[in-house]
Formats: C-alpha cells, structure tokens, sequence
C-alpha cells in the first residue's frame, strides 16, 4: 500500500514529543511489510537543512502569501518530502510557539498549508507516486480530509486520523474561514465547528475515514467525558471507526548494554556519579518527562520525602511548566537523594534508563506513552498509574501478577498521591527480594515492544480503509 503520513514533528529531524518517535518509526517498519510509506513534514530549518534546496518536486505557487513548494529528501531509507514555505516555516526557536512562549498567531495557516499540500498530494500524486492513504496524525494534519473533497479527490483516496493527544486541538478564530478556504456549510456542530470556533482536530474526527489511537484502553477512555476533553461526544458518533494500535520503540536505537538483570548494576553506579547521587542499597528511580499538568509529576512531588525516607533516591530529567521546575530544583537542595537536571538531553535520557531500576510514569492521562516501554526493554521496571497505555503495557505487581511470574511493573489507581505512595511501598517492600525483582525484571526486558505487531495492525488498518480496488 502507498501510504503518505503527515506529521509536524519526526525523528531524527525535530522532535517535541512522542509523536516524533513514532512518526520516525512507522515508515521503516511498514516497509519491512512491503508498504511504500512516505512522510511530508513542515520546512522547519532543521528539516530544511537535511535536504537538498534544489529537490523541488512541486511547484505550489503562492500559499498564504508566500512561495511555497515541495522538496523530496530521504527519511533513512523512505522517501521525505518537504514543504518548503519559508514565510510560514523559516522560523528560529520553538516549532509551535513564537518567542513569547504563545502559540505562533499564524499557526492555523501553517498546519493549514501541511494539510493542503497533503491532499494535493492525495489529489494528483507526486513524482508520479499515487498514495492510497492519508495518514494523518494530530490536529497539525486535520483539516486533510476537508481539503481532499475539495479537492474531489475523496471518494479515491483514503484518509485515517491517529489521535496522539487529545488536549491540543487546533482552533482558530471563525473569522478565518474564509482566509483557511473552508467550506461555510461545514461550519456547524456536526462539521468542524466547535463552540464558535473552527477546530482542526475537530474535522479529522468528523471527515476522515478512518480513526485512530496509539492505545485500546485511550480509544475506549476517548469517548467518556473524564479523558474526551470535550470531543468525546464526536468520538462516541465515530467509535465504529475508531480503533487503538499501540506505539512500538524502535529497538535498534532503544538497545540494552546488558543482557542479563545483574548488568545493570554497572550502569547505575555509573549513573549516580555522573549527577551526583551518593552510592546506596535502595532503588533508584528515575523520570523522563515533559513537565506538565498531564504527567501527573505534582504528585510525585508530594510523594518524594515517602520515597527519599524509605531510602530510595530519584533522577529527574524534564522541563516544561515552571512552577513544577521550581519545585524539583527545590526538591534537590533539600534532599540528597535527589538529582534534577532540567532540560532535554537524549544521552542523559538514554543513562537514565540503563541506569535506574524503576522508571516512574504517573500520568492522569496517557495515550500510550513511550518511556514505560523503554524502561521495559532495559529492565528498569515502569512505575504507572493505570491509565491509557499504561494500563496496557505494564503488568503489576499484584499477588495474582507475582504468584503467575508474570509481572512487569507496579500500578496505581486512582491517580493521587496517596495511591502513588502505596505503590512505592510495594516497591519498597520487593527490592529486597532479589529473586523475585530480577524475574521481574526478565519478564519485562522480555516483553515485546518492537513495531512488529503494531505494523501488521497498522497494515490491516490500511487495508480495510483503502478505497482503490
Ligand atoms: P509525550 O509525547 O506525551 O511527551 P511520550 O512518552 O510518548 O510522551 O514521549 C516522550 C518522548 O520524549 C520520549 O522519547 C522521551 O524519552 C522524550 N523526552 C521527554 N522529555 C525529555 C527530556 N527532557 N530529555 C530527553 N528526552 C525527553
Ligand atoms: C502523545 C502522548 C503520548 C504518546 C505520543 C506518541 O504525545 O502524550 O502518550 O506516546 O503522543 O503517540
């Protein structure tokens, strides 16, 4: 199948989140199935600068008042096209925000453009290359399926919406219809309207043919009102369409130095000199994470003098919300079991997680979720509240998990401190037992989570969407 995925971030080219992961990933492993998957990304600099300026490909004239058009590199092995508009992409510091740490105010333009030039793409093919799909991820590309009718092209060519994050959904003021080339009579509750305001995401829910998210228990969460976030009403209307595939790692990059539970040890003491945590017997605990309302970190926070007390220590690498940076730095002046380094480092990331001996992930919500799953494949058993991919991947410590030997990790439920400060007890009260922590740590190191299945599910998905015979 050819498939095009839109996305406005990727690895290794630009990377804000998980979604980058993911969308760095999929082509290469659905080209291990036969799938011509090919990837457009916004012309960001750093993407920019990974292609040739010459590769232009097609020609868009003017989009939004400025030249645009789109470039053809390489994405590892898979082809790369670039939508090259430097009036809306040519732009220093963050890929979202304007200096003042506010949404760019031409945003709606700029993932307009993305979409667009998606659908064009979908409508007349490129270089003679004709995708069958569409696939689309966050709000970024929503507005695809729109333009595909417009374009007449929507009765040949597929569309399938990955929802990665239902908390950003791309509005824009109703004034801008016009400026967007959006059809009015889609400006009603049933179409891309929401509450006054044209959303995005909105019209991929609405318009596309398929719907997707990156886990069974968030596409089920989606449609109540606790984790919908208002759109759960357009997720209920579409949940015949909508269906959870996993998120795989990809296991080249994410390699264990060791293969056996006691190899670790090295790496841990490696790690405590390296931020500067005093030597000790208890587990380390480790965090990698955008600091924001959805990780669930406050409570961490409040849980922290429980856990330095019962002799744990904690490595912390994020950034984000300031007040939650403030209160981790605060943290590590008063305990000396406790190290934070704010900011992004991918090598630090990658010491954390050979190093640490469990990784802590207390999401209120999380649509799938990718540092749990590293921490498994290195044997760094995840810590989680049960909530979206959590609840999928890790398999608790429970007397029912223990007595099987099945058990990957420990849970919490519901997401507040006390329940998290429970679960560190358990924790606690199994680090002693090392016969029964390395088994744990086996299982989890054992447990899949490559793109193997996740490629098939996605192949199947493809298959059942397409429109061409
Ligand atoms: P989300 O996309 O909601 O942020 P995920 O767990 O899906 O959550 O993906 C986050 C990705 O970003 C992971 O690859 C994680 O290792 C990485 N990451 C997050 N914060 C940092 C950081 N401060 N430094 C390095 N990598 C980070
Ligand atoms: C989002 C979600 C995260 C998920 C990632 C990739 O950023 O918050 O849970 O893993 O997308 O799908």
């Amino acid at each position: 199948t050819n498939v095009l995925s839109v996305a406005s971030e990727c690895v290794p080219l630009v990377k804000t989140g998980g979604l980058a992961d993911v969308a760095g990933a999929l082509p290469g492993a659905m080209a291990g199935l036969g799938h011509d998957m090919r990837t457009l990304l916004p012309g960001y600099p750093a993407v920019r600068a990974a292609v040739d300026r010459d590769a232009a490909v097609l020609d868009l004239g003017q989009v939004f008042g400025g030249p645009a058009r789109v470039l053809r590199g390489a994405l590892g092995k898979q082809v790369l096209y670039v939508l090259d508009a430097p009036h809306l992409f040519d732009r220093p510091g963050s890929i979202y925000l304007g200096p003042d740490g506010t949404d760019w105010p031409d945003n709606p333009e700029r993932f307009a453009a993305l979409s667009d030039t998606a659908a064009r793409i979908g409508a007349e093919g490129i270089e003679g290359w004709q995708p069958e799909i569409l696939h689309l991820h966050d709000w970024q590309a929503g507005l695809a399926p729109v333009y595909l009718q417009q374009r007449g092209a929507a009765g040949r060519v597929a569309t399938l919406l990955t929802i990665h994050n239902i908390a950003f959904q791309g509005l824009a003021p109703a004034t801008r219809l016009d400026r967007l080339g959006l059809p009015e009579d889609g400006f009603t509750p049933s179409g891309f309207e929401y509450y006054g305001r044209i959303s995005a995401l909105k019209a991929g829910l609405v318009y596309a043919d398929g719907l997707s998210t990156v886990s069974s228990t968030y596409a089920d969460e989606l449609t109540t009102q606790e984790f919908g976030m208002g759109l759960d009403g357009v997720l209920r209307d579409r949940q015949a369409a909508l269906t959870g595939i996993l998120n795989g790692i990809d296991l080249g990059v994410w390699t264990p130095p060791y293969r056996a539970p006691r190899g670790k040890a090295k790496h841990t003491r490696a790690l405590r000199a390296e931020i500067g945590l005093p030597d000790s017997d208890g587990p380390l605990f480790v965090v990698i994470s955008r600091l924001t309302e959805q990780k669930g970190l406050d409570l961490l926070i409040d849980a922290l003098p429980d856990l330095v007390s019962a002799g744990g220590q904690l490595a912390l690498l994020g950034s984000g919300d300031a007040a939650m940076e403030k209160a981790f730095r605060d943290a590590a002046t008063r305990h000396a079991g406790v190290a934070v380094r704010i900011g992004y480092d991918e090598d630090l990331a990658r010491k954390l997680i050979a190093g640490g001996d469990v990784i802590l992930v207390p999401s209120r919500f999380e649509p799938c979720g990718l540092t749990q799953l590293y921490g498994l494949r290195f044997g760094t058993l995840p810590l989680v509240s049960l909530t979206g991919g959590l609840a999928d991947t890790v398999i608790p410590a429970s007397p029912a998990g223990l007595a099987a030997g099945v058990a990957t990790g420990f849970q919490f439920h519901p997401v507040t401190a006390q329940a998290l400060r429970r679960a560190l007890q358990s924790v606690f009260a199994l680090w002693p037992e090392r016969k029964i922590w390395e088994g744990m740590m086996r299982n989890a190191m054992a447990h899949p989570v490559g793109w193997d299945q996740s490629a098939r599910d996605y192949a199947a998905l493809y298959e059942s969407l397409k429109k061409t015979p």
